[in-house]
């Protein structure tokens, strides 16, 4: 390789040094890494001097914006205490702080149990303890292996296998590659996964709108009869509740996870609920799988199909029969400004690694970066901006909106499929007029994307899926202007109605 001169085109020196995450890096040479010199709530500056919408929250992380200036704050004085001590050995208080509210929030309490004024303490609830991690495939392995770990040590040892779903995503590290359907990401590492049993046939809805959101007692049967033989070897179910992400953007009934959890309380089978993409608010709750507890608003804000009060999220009161053993946190719990994850789970669990030094039941589990005091700084003021800025709230208030946005892009497009949403995330799908997938080598995801880019949008495509997924506060001029971009640029390359 020639020397690169620093004055050469920032392109040929990325390509020179930088293999970028998730990427053909071919595709570069001839559509080059957008160079970002500043960002800003919904904003990308870029160094051409063009802005650019991020209408996917940079990896679905950016739940409150880039730079939101509480956060900014917080990590900066964080900075001039200390910005990182190992956590083994070690406490501090934010870090204590941050456990408490996480557990709060997740456990449904109102937002005075866990805002900017929350009194320090344990309140009552389903999850008790919380361990910390640095990215969401982390989160999972560690949930994965407390799981088999735990079910060893209350005397079920064969229960060594894991369930998930099909078309699930877990991460990227060889225990959540292995529980993730995912082949375009897995195919050449099978032989450093383990095998999974997936549960195919599940309830797939559009979202709250759908007649049948809430009910899958027509699929449950097939499911259930999937389940059954592996009831006696399974030590634990890992599903995203609702919305399945990188696996195409799927939303499926939160009936399912009502009845997933009463079946595997049945067989003593821990749920792993990975909230990484659908919680810290995305779905509108804290936790994605509050929603199964049967009372929350149907999108137009008004209804409530199996409560007649409308309960805002903040009202929800803690019902264990609907929640996880484990729960796995990261992306917007910083607000999507620095790594963090986290597990949480129950007394019930930990008390089955509480013992003398000898017994061996320790987790001893360790990362260099846990509880990394800038992230932990992070992850307490974003729950500051959630709780004082009522994100929750306003996801809930303005979803339909973002659904709207796509469903309105439909007509006069017969390439439009299968628009859905839930939350602040709307997604549709790109198919021929008879409703088959498009040829793959045709990329038309990937030209729509860069068409995008160019008329000012990052709305990175997954396949032929394009999707919204902007931070939770963006405005809607905002959001206007990432759906009329969407709308130009399917027509530049599909040319309406010949798709
Ligand atoms: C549902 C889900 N789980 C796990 C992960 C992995 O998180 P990370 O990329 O931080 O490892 C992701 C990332 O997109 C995700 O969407």
């Amino acid at each position: 390789m020639d020397m690169i001169s620093d004055a050469a085109p920032m392109i040929e020196r990325d390509l020179a040094v930088l293999w970028h995450p998730g990427s053909q890096m071919r595709d570069y040479r001839s559509f080059p890494p957008l160079e970002v010199v500043a960002a800003e709530g919904p904003r990308l500056f870029l160094a051409d001097g063009r802005s650019i919408l991020d209408a996917i929250s940079s990896w679905w992380c950016k739940s409150l914006g880039h730079r939101h200036p509480h956060i900014v704050d917080a990590i900066r004085d964080q900075l001039d205490a200390f910005e990182h001590v190992i956590l083994a050995n070690t406490t501090n208080v934010p870090v204590v702080r941050l456990c408490e509210r996480v557990l709060a929030a997740a456990n449904g309490r109102p937002a005075a149990d866990w805002g900017a004024d929350a009194p320090p303490g344990v309140k009552p609830g389903h999850f008790n303890k919380v361990f910390l991690a640095d990215n969401g495939s982390t989160a999972v392995e560690v949930a994965l292996k407390m799981a088999l770990q735990a079910q060893a040590q209350r005397g079920q040892p064969q229960r060594q296998s894991f369930i998930a779903l099909q078309n699930a995503y877990h991460g990227e590290t060889t225990g959540a590659l292995s529980v993730t359907d995912c082949p375009l990401y897995s195919t050449p590492y099978r032989s450093m996964m383990f095998d999974v049993a997936f549960l195919t046939d599940l309830p797939y809805r559009t979202g709250p709108d759908d007649p049948r959101w809430l009910d899958c007692s027509d699929e449950w049967p097939a499911i259930e009869a999937q389940l059954n033989p592996l009831a006696d070897t399974a030590a634990a179910v890992i599903y995203e509740p609702v919305l399945q992400g990188a696996g195409g953007l799927l939303l499926y009934s939160p009936d399912l996870l009502t009845r997933l959890h009463q079946w595997a309380r049945a067989h003593d089978i821990y749920l792993i609920a990975d909230e990484i993409a659908a919680g810290m608010g995305r779905l509108g709750h804290i936790l994605a799988g509050h929603m199964a507890d049967g009372r929350w608003q149907m999108a137009d804000g008004k209804k409530t199909v199996k409560d007649d009060s409308i309960h805002p999220p903040s009202a929800i009161s803690h019902r264990p029969s609907s929640l996880p053993d484990f729960a796995c946190l990261s992306k917007g719990l910083t607000g999507g400004t620095l790594p963090l994850s986290c597990v949480l789970t129950t007394d019930a669990v930990y008390d089955l690694f509480d013992a003398d030094y000898h017994d061996r039941r320790a987790f001893l589990h360790s990362n260099t970066y846990t509880g990394n005091a800038l992230a932990v700084a992070a992850a307490n003021a974003a729950l500051d901006v959630y709780a004082s800025e009522d994100i929750l709230g306003l996801v809930q208030q303005r979803a339909a909106d973002l659904t709207r946005r796509l469903a309105d892009l439909a007509p006069g497009r017969p390439y439009i499929r299968n628009v859905r949403g839930c939350g602040f995330v709307a997604a549709l799908d790109l198919r021929q007029p008879d409703g088959s997938r498009l040829p793959n080598r045709d990329r038309t995801g990937y030209r729509v994307y860069r068409e995008a880019v160019a008329r000012g949008a990052l709305l990175r495509s997954l396949g032929d899926s394009l999707y919204l997924m902007p931070p939770l506060n963006t405005p809607d001029e905002d959001l206007d202007a990432m759906a009329a971009i969407l709308a130009d640029s399917l027509d530049a390359v599909l040319e309406t109605g010949t798709a």
